[in-house]
C-alpha cells in the first residue's frame, strides 16, 4: 500500500518553537526577566547527556534562561536533596528537572517527590500525576504532553479509536495511557496498556486504530502486528554504536519503521519525530510556569 502520511516532528517542534519564543519575548517584554529552567545531572550516561545537552540548547533558542548542575555519580543522595530544596526557593526558578536514570544509591521516589510540583515541568510528581488523573490543570509529562501536540497539529481526531500503548514506564506508558482515555481530544479512546508480561501482545497490537510503541526495544513492532491503515507513534530512542554516523551512535525506534509505514495512515519516524516534540512539552510547561498558568 502507499506510505503513511510522516508525522514530522522536526517541522511541528520547529513550527511550535517559533511560537513559543514569541511568547518568551513577550514574557521578558512584560516582565523583565526570561522563563527559566533549571536542570540536574549527574554522572555521564551519554544519552543523558545527549538529551539534557539538546534542553539547554533549545532553551537559548527560545530566548529562555537555562542552567546545569552536575554531579559526578559518587554525590550523595542527601547533597542532591538539598540542592533541590535551594532551588526550590530560588524565585528566578520557574522549571527544575532532575535527569533520569539516578544512580542506584539515590531513590528517584525521593527526588522526584522532593521538587517542588508548582516547579515540576517533567510532570512526574504524584501532584501533577494525581491532577492529570482528575483532569485538572498540571504540567503534563513531556514525552506525552508532545505526542499530545504532534497529534493535534495534524488534526488527528482520536475520538472513539482503540488505543494501545505498549509499555508501562512512569515516563511515557502510564501517563500515555490515562491521557489517550481522558475526556478530551486528543484523547476520548479505549485504551489497553499492554507491556514485557502481555500474553496475546499481537492480538493486543493488531485490535489497535493508534499504536504507542514506548517499551525500549529496538523494531519490536513489526507489520503483522498492526492492522491496515493504523497510526503508528513510535517513542523509541535505541541507541546503538555505528561507524556510520559521526557521533559514533544510530537511534533505533520501537518500530521497524520500514516494514510498517506502508501499512499505516501516519507514522512518526526515529529520529525526526517524538523525541524533538518532548523538548517542546518540555518548553511549554516551562513558559506555563513562568507565567503561572497552571499553580
Ligand atoms: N529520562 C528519560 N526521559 C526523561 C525525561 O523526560 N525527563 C527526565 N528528567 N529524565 C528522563
Amino acid at each position: 500500500g502507499d506510505l503513511g502520511v510522516l508525522l514530522d516532528g522536526k517541522y511541528v517542534s520547529e513550527k511550535v518553537k517559533v511560537q513559543i519564543a514569541e511568547e518568551a519575548a513577550e514574557f521578558l517584554s512584560k516582565t523583565g526577566r526570561k522563563p527559566h529552567l533549571v536542570a540536574i545531572l549527574v554522572g555521564n550516561d551519554g544519552g543523558s547527556e545527549t538529551y539534557v545537552a539538546s534542553k539547554m540548547k533549545n532553551c537559548e533558542k527560545v530566548g529562555f534562561k537555562s542552567s546545569l548542575h552536575r554531579y559526578d555519580n559518587s554525590v550523595t543522595e542527601a547533597e542532591l536533596l538539598a540542592k533541590i530544596e535551594e532551588i526550590n526557593q530560588d524565585a528566578d526558578v520557574d522549571g527544575l528537572i532532575v535527569q533520569l536514570p539516578l544512580p542506584k544509591h539515590i531513590d528517584p521516589e525521593k527526588v522526584t517527590e522532593t521538587i517542588d510540583y508548582r516547579k515540576d515541568v517533567d510532570g512526574f510528581h504524584p501532584v501533577n500525576l494525581g491532577r492529570m488523573m482528575r483532569n485538572l490543570p498540571c504540567f503534563i509529562p513531556a514525552t506525552p504532553y508532545g505526542i499530545l501536540l504532534m497529534l493535534q497539529e495534524y488534526n488527528i481526531d482520536t475520538t472513539g479509536m482503540h488505543c494501545v500503548v505498549v509499555g508501562r514506564s512512569n515516563i511515557v506508558g502510564s501517563p500515555m495511557s490515562i491521557l489517550m482515555a481522558r475526556n478530551a481530544n486528543p484523547g476520548n479512546c479505549t485504551v489497553t496498556l499492554t507491556h514485557s508480561r502481555t500474553k496475546d501482545l499481537k492480538e493486543q497490537v493488531l485490535q489497535a486504530d493508534i499504536v504507542i510503541a514506548a517499551i525500549g526495544k529496538k523494531n519490536f513492532v513489526t507489520a503483522d502486528m498492526v492492522k491496515p491503515g493504523a497510526i503508528i507513534i513510535d517513542v523509541g530512542i535505541n541507541r546503538e554504536t555505528s561507524t556510520e554516523t559521526k557521533s559514533g551512535f544510530k537511534l533505533y525506534g520501537d518500530v521497524d519503521f520500514d516494514d510498517v509505514a506502508p501499512k499505516s495512515s501516519f507514522i512518526t519516524p526515529v529520529p525526526g519525530g517524538v523525541g524533538l516534540m518532548t523538548i517542546v512539552g518540555l518548553l511549554k510547561n516551562t513558559l506555563a510556569s513562568a507565567r503561572k498558568e497552571i499553580y
